[in-house]
């Protein structure tokens, strides 16, 4: 079950709370947003700490601006390098900043390095710490995005999980007596960009694509089939390129404007929530892609061995595949059923989670 409403609790005496969050790449931001919103409407004093993980305009300014996030108190500029080195810098900063301000609270979200950097700086000084979009997990020990995940629901004193499923892993990891069931904060914030679209478009249009992660792009070999497979389907592919897919491609010697496709720079969310409610359909291998094309009642194909987000494999709403059954599985025929949108709340999950904040005894 989910926890109640906020608004049962709206009248009650609260005493304000100084709350953290740390975010650094650009799924984050999108979170974020649900959190500033409700934060800043509940009379807390809510402070930005960005780790400068993502640091492109496109990937990290554009997000704060469109969605209506006041700006970061702190940016620390780590930038991009090797894992361990990005997080020990993420560490250092979030550890300093956390001494010196004392927050209440520290809310990290999702599973990038920023989140296993804010998670570890936070339990060393016991400061609490709460995490958003807990209880995910893909089972695959060679993505870094496993490694945070698990690090961060296990220090947690907090874990918000976004559905059902989420909930029964974190059973399973005998984490349940620390974890709320809230519903997911990005599905709060896609209700909220679905009011801005407003009537969907037939949705017969382009397929909208992207592709960024190393076990996608690192190997010559699985990218080109990717690319190809793009290139070859029968409507324009729009491929919003991630820095590292360019980067990649020139590295490998792969032309990605060939075929079908139509390269674009990344886009804000309301650009590509936009994108895909004109569109037939989408290509990814991001996470938060997946469940956005479910929610916007878009087939997806998910070019991955396994997802983190079993709920959009319903009825057919996304199909995982390997690169060379891509271009006959992103045609098959759309699905008849509607993808339930309460699969991942009711669109309070942030409302929730403030609540869950200020009533938590140790
Ligand atoms: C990170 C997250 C991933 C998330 C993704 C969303 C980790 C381990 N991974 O992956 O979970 O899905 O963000 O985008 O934290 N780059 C730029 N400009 C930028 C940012 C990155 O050019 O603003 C380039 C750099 O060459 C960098 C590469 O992209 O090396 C990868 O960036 P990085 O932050 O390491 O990870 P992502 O692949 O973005």
């Amino acid at each position: 079950m989910y926890c109640g409403r906020r608004e049962s609790f709206r009248g009650a005496k609260v005493v304000p709370m100084r709350v953290i969050s740390v975010v650094g790449a650009r799924p984050q931001f999108i979170k974020l947003a649900a959190l500033d919103w409700e934060l800043k409407a509940s009379g807390h004093e809510h402070l930005i700490l960005h780790t400068g993980q993502h640091y492109d305009e496109a990937m990290s300014g554009a997000f704060f601006e469109e969605l209506s996030i006041q700006p970061p108190a702190w940016n620390l500029e780590v930038g991009s390098g090797l894992h361990g080195a990005q997080t020990a810098q993420m560490l250092d900063g979030c550890e300093r900043v956390f001494l010196e301000s004392d927050p209440d609270w520290v809310l990290c979200y999702g599973d990038t390095n920023s989140t296993c950097a804010a998670a570890i700086g936070a339990v060393k000084l016991r400061v609490r710490l709460a995490h958003i979009e807990a209880g995910l997990r893909s089972f695959n020990r060679t993505m870094p995005e496993e490694h945070n995940r698990v690090v961060a629901d296990h220090l947690s004193d907090v874990l918000f999980a976004p559905t059902h499923e989420a909930m029964h892993q974190l059973e399973r990891e005998g984490l349940s007596g620390r974890s709320v069931l809230v519903g997911d904060v990005m599905a709060d914030v896609v209700r909220n960009v679905k009011r801005k679209i407003g009537p969907e478009s037939a949705g017969s249009g382009d397929f909208i694509a992207t592709v960024h992660r190393a076990e996608n792009t690192d190997q010559r070999d699985r990218l080109e089939s990717i690319v190809d497979a793009l290139a070859s389907l029968p409507s324009p592919v729009v491929l919003f390129a991630h820095p590292r897919l360019v980067q990649r491609a020139e590295e490998h010697g792969i032309e990605l404007r060939r075929g079908s496709i139509r390269v674009e720079a990344p886009t804000s969310h309301l650009g590509i929530m936009s994108a895909i409610a004109a569109g037939r359909g989408v290509v990814t291998d991001s996470g938060g892609l997946q469940k956005e094309a479910f929610l916007m009642e878009r087939p997806c194909t998910t070019v991955r061995k396994e997802t983190e987000w079993p709920e959009t494999l319903l009825d057919g709403w996304n199909v995982l595949v390997e690169p060379d059954k891509l271009a006959e599985v992103a045609l098959r025929p759309n699905p008849t059923t509607k993808p339930n949108p309460d699969s991942f709340g009711d669109g309070h999950a942030a409302a929730r989670i403030v609540q869950s904040l200020e009533n938590f005894t140790d």
